[in-house]
C-alpha cells in the first residue's frame, strides 16, 4: 500500500489526477474505473485542463464506471451517467462507444449485472481502478454487510448512505433505495487501484479500513489486500493515522 499526503482537497486532485494522467500516457488504450461524488470533481476539473492544455489524449480510453442508482435513466440529471457527463466525458475527447456505466434503467437486474461483468472481462478488466470511500466504508454501492459480493449486483442502499447522498437531491425520499454497483472481486481484480479521501469527517473510517481487520463490514477494508492499492489523502482524513 503506498499512501500519498496531500495538503488540501486541491493538492489532493492533483496528485491523484498525476497517477491518472501517467497511466493514460504509458497506456494510451487503457481502462479506466472511474467513481462518483464529490471526491473525485477535482481530479476530473485537473484532467480536463490537461486535455484542453493538450496533455492529454482520452481518444483510445476506455472507461467503466463503479456504480449507478437503479431506476435512473442516463439523461436524469441525478444520475451517475449525467454526473460523469458534466465532469468529464463531455469536456474531452472521449469516444461515447468507450465509456460504460450500469444501465439504471434496465429493470432486469440479473441481466444488467451479468452484462456488466461480461463488458469488464471483454475489455481484459481494469487497468486503473478510482475510487472514493463511503462515510460507512463502503466502496463503489458495496454496502457493510455480513460477507463480501464478488461479482456486480443490485444492492438495498443502508440508510447512512441514503442521508450521506441526500445533499444532491431535494431531499431524503428523493435518493433511489437500490444500485447496481460492481462487486467487490470486480474492483479487487483490477491491476492498480487509487482510492481518494477528504476531509476530517472520513478519518476514522479511513483508519478503521486500512490499518483493522478485513472485514465485509468495513468493504473498503479488502484494498489491504490488494497488490498495487495507493492512497492519497488529505491531512485531515488522514489526521488518525500515524503514518
Ligand atoms: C457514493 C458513491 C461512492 C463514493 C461515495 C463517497 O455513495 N457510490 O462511489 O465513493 O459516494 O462520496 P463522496 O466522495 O461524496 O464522499
Amino acid at each position: 500500500m503506498k499512501i500519498y499526503r496531500a495538503h488540501d482537497y486541491k493538492d489532493m486532485s492533483r496528485k491523484a489526477a498525476n497517477i491518472i494522467s501517467a497511466q493514460i500516457i504509458m497506456k494510451p488504450t487503457c481502462v479506466l474505473g472511474l467513481a462518483t461524488g464529490s471526491s473525485p470533481i477535482g481530479i476530473y476539473e485537473q484532467l480536463v485542463d490537461w486535455y484542453r492544455k493538450d496533455d492529454l489524449d482520452f481518444s483510445r480510453v476506455k472507461t467503466v464506471n463503479l456504480d449507478e442508482y437503479r431506476g435512473l435513466s442516463a439523461d436524469n440529471d441525478q444520475s451517475y451517467r449525467y454526473f460523469m457527463d458534466k465532469y468529464l466525458f463531455s469536456k474531452v475527447n472521449i469516444k461515447n462507444k468507450n465509456i460504460h456505466i450500469p444501465d439504471g434503467s434496465n429493470e432486469d437486474a440479473e441481466d444488467e449485472c451479468r452484462k456488466y461483468e461480461e463488458l469488464i472481462d471483454s475489455m481484459n478488466g481494469i487497468d486503473l481502478q478510482l475510487l472514493g470511500l463511503g462515510p460507512n466504508g463502503h466502496i463503489g454501492f458495496n454496502e457493510p454487510a455480513d460477507c463480501f459480493t464478488r461479482r456486480t449486483h443490485l444492492v438495498d442502499l443502508t440508510e447512512s448512505t441514503i442521508e450521506a447522498n441526500k445533499r444532491f437531491f431535494e431531499d431524503a425520499s428523493q435518493v433511489p433505495r437500490q444500485a447496481y454497483t460492481m462487486g467487490i472481486g470486480t474492483i479487487m481484480k483490477a491491476r492498480k487501484i487509487l482510492m481518494v479521501v477528504e476531509g476530517e469527517k472520513k478519518a476514522e473510517i479511513l483508519k478503521k479500513a486500512l490499518t483493522e481487520e478485513v472485514t465485509p463490514w468495513v468493504p473498503a477494508s479488502i484494498l489491504q489486500l490488494h497488490p498495487d492499492f495507493t492512497l492519497v489523502a488529505d491531512d485531515a482524513a488522514l489526521s488518525l493515522m500515524n503514518i
